[in-house]
């Protein structure tokens, strides 16, 4: 997803905002760019025409760097990385965009949806524009305006367009300043000692402050060295009060890992850790959830629970509707947040709502989450970045305390999101009927598995091992039953994501019933087999493989004699084991890549955060 950074102070521009990209780097990118208001020029240098000095460069931000002039210096700019919607990824197209005079600067993130209309209009006014992008119109509109102030500027453009944006405006005129606007695309200021940040990810203010203001939709910020205001996009003050982020800038750092994704499947067993710190009552054999705004009469009350989320955020709603299912016994189910939002859902009061997201900024999330507001429907967040919209835009939830997640795949967010839904499920099921026994036992195994996950990160050679046998598989197939279903759903998107080879994933139910004829040598299957009632159903399954010459590689907790192999995984208890078994196909979809010489971290085509339609 693109990425913006912005500064305002004292100190020379350039270097830190390239910095700040590097660190939204994670986020997707395909071409780069920087603006700044150029120092004046010493007596005998060239001035610049209009103060605003530009770079621009398809690829990485090493190749922007390569590319900034001789002379660059100053200490007011913005910059950007791109990840191309409209126009393909170049050069021109790149962001900042100027306007015809050259006198304003603009980064974008999102779409403007009447990005045609606007552009059509300004051709017919004979403005010339030099890209293919919706974005460039934001910076003709604001060139155009005839109002005194910059912010009046920004405020007129924005009242042209359509869709949605997180801009960062430089004007000639205006070199005290950088005026921000937020609706839809995540802008966070960065506060600190006569100096001011801005930027589209919390990742790339921390190494200079912790303290941030997060601005909401429709809500503006003026930037200048000393001061900060923020105010609506129809001009009236709002009160912006700094937090602080969690997150040290060290939690950025690969920490002696060769990739993101590694240390972040070895975080596990800390970020576990940390989910369950200081939430747990044995006392009551239940959890504390602070942050719920959820009392127990309205929990009594919940005759349903719908869960939302994308992608593998949608896949931990499949494993926390079982959780809920079974240790809450109220009736829930999961739905991707995007297919939600376009069928006009039908809003039951009665429905707890539950949104998932790791970066809190998904925009069909968000939607959903707003047009459930908009319903009135009481909606909760399962989130792991503190502050972000989804998390303020609900009206309670659990923030899972993954930590920063830098890689674009998800892998220790997912496990922390599947235990925060096993608290919450515990924390209904003993309000409603879940015994005192069953809480203590669920609280058990909770308590094993930071171990668990330990002792299963420790058999990675194995797995490295039979990652090289299946990595060249024409494609892969994922199995599992009810509790494994949700595994093998995520499994199939990680290796898929990040190593680029075909996998599908079915109820092991299913395979009989049409994707059995997929079966043969050169695609395997992986079954998540947990020693549940289901077992022998499962192996049945592994029989129909066998039959057609597939070959099988198990997630089970002992040996599967049809199975090729087996990656043995300690048990839980049944309702957890899911979380468990997920930790070991991180590993497989990681060495499958890392066979196949893929670049991990940032897989092609992928965003970590999904911040557009
Ligand atoms: C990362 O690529 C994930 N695999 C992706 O599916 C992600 O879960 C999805 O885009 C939702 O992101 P969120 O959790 O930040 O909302």
């Amino acid at each position: 997803m693109c990425g913006i950074v912005g500064y305002i102070g004292k100190r020379d521009v350039a270097p830190l905002l390239l910095e700040g990209l590097q660190r939204l780097e994670y986020r997707g990118y395909d071409s780069a760019g920087i603006a700044i208001h150029a120092k004046p020029a010493k007596s005998g240098q060239a001035t610049h025409p209009t103060g605003l000095k530009t770079a621009k460069a398809k690829g990485r931000v090493r190749d922007l760097e390569a590319r900034l002039p001789k002379r660059f210096a100053g200490t007011v700019g913005i910059a950007h990385t791109r990840w191309a919607t409209h126009g393909a990824p170049n050069d021109t197209n790149a962001h900042p965009h100027l306007d015809a005079d050259g006198k304003v600067a603009i980064v974008h993130n999102g779409i403007i949806d009447n990005a045609a209309e606007l552009r059509a209009k300004l051709a017919a006014d004979g403005v010339e524009l030099a890209s293919e992008t919706d974005s460039e119109t934001l910076a003709h509109l604001i060139g155009r305006s005839q109002a005194a102030t910059l912010e009046e500027k920004v405020r007129q453009a924005l009242a042209l367009v359509e869709g949605t944006y997180g801009i960062a405006v430089l004007h000639a005129d205006f070199p005290d300043r950088i005026v921000v606007a937020r609706n839809g695309s995540p802008v966070v200021l960065g506060i600190g000692e006569k100096e001011m940040f801005v930027a589209s990810d919390v990742a790339a203010l921390v190494s200079h402050t912790r303290q941030v203001v997060t601005l909401d939709d429709g809500e503006m910020a003026t930037l200048k060295a000393d001061d900060f205001r923020t105010y609506t996009t129809e001009g009236s003050r709002t009160s912006a009060t700094p937090t602080t982020v969690e997150w040290e800038a060290e939690s950025y750092d690969m920490g002696g890992h060769d990739t993101y994704m590694h240390k972040e499947i070895h975080e596990q067993v800390d970020a576990v850790d940390r989910v369950l710190r200081g939430r747990i009552d044995d006392r009551f054999a239940t959890v504390r959830l602070g942050g719920l705004n959820l009392d127990a009469r309205e929990a009594r009350g919940v005759r349903r629970v719908k869960i939302l989320g994308c992608g593998s955020a949608y896949h931990t709603g499949l494993i926390g509707a079982q959780l809920i299912e079974e240790l809450a016994r109220i009736p829930a189910d999961a739905e991707p947040a995007s297919e939600f939002r376009y069928r006009n859902p039908v809003v039951d009061p009665d429905t707890l709502y539950i949104a998932v997201s790791q970066s809190g900024e998904t925009y069909d999330t968000l939607a959903a989450v707003q047009e459930l507001k908009r319903k009135g429907a009481r909606v909760l967040g399962v989130v792991n970045v503190v502050g972000s919209a989804i998390a303020r835009e609900t009206d309670g939830g659990v923030y899972v305390h993954a930590g920063p997640e830098v890689c674009v795949v998800s892998t220790k967010c997912f496990t922390n999101t599947a235990v925060a839904f096993a608290l919450l499920a515990l924390h209904l099921g003993r309000i409603r009927d879940l015994s005192v026994a069953d809480g203590k036992r669920i609280i058990a195994g909770l308590r094993r598995l930071p171990e668990q996950i330990a002792e299963v990160l420790r058999g990675e050679e194995e797995i490295k091992r039979l990652a090289a046998e299946y990595a060249n598989a024409k494609s892969m197939m994922f199995i599992g039953r009810v509790r494994g279903y949700p595994v093998a759903r995520e499994a199939s998107l990680k290796l898929k994501e990040v190593s680029y080879v075909h996998a599908e994933a079915y109820p092991a139910s299913e395979l009989k019933h049409g994707p059995l004829a997929l079966i043969e040598p050169e695609v395997p299957t992986v079954a998540v087999l947990p020693d549940d009632d289901l077992l022998e159903k499962n192996r049945a399954t592994l029989e129909e493989i066998k039959a057609r010459s597939g070959r099988i590689l198990a997630v089970a907790h002992q040996e599967q004699e049809k199975a090729d192999h087996t990656i043995v995984v300690p048990r839980n208890e049944p309702e957890l084991d899911p979380i468990l078994m997920g930790v070991p196909l991180q590993l497989l979809a990681y060495h499958t890549a890392l066979a196949l010489g893929r670049d991990i971290d940032k897989p092609r085509n992928l965003a970590k955060s999904v911040t557009v339609e």
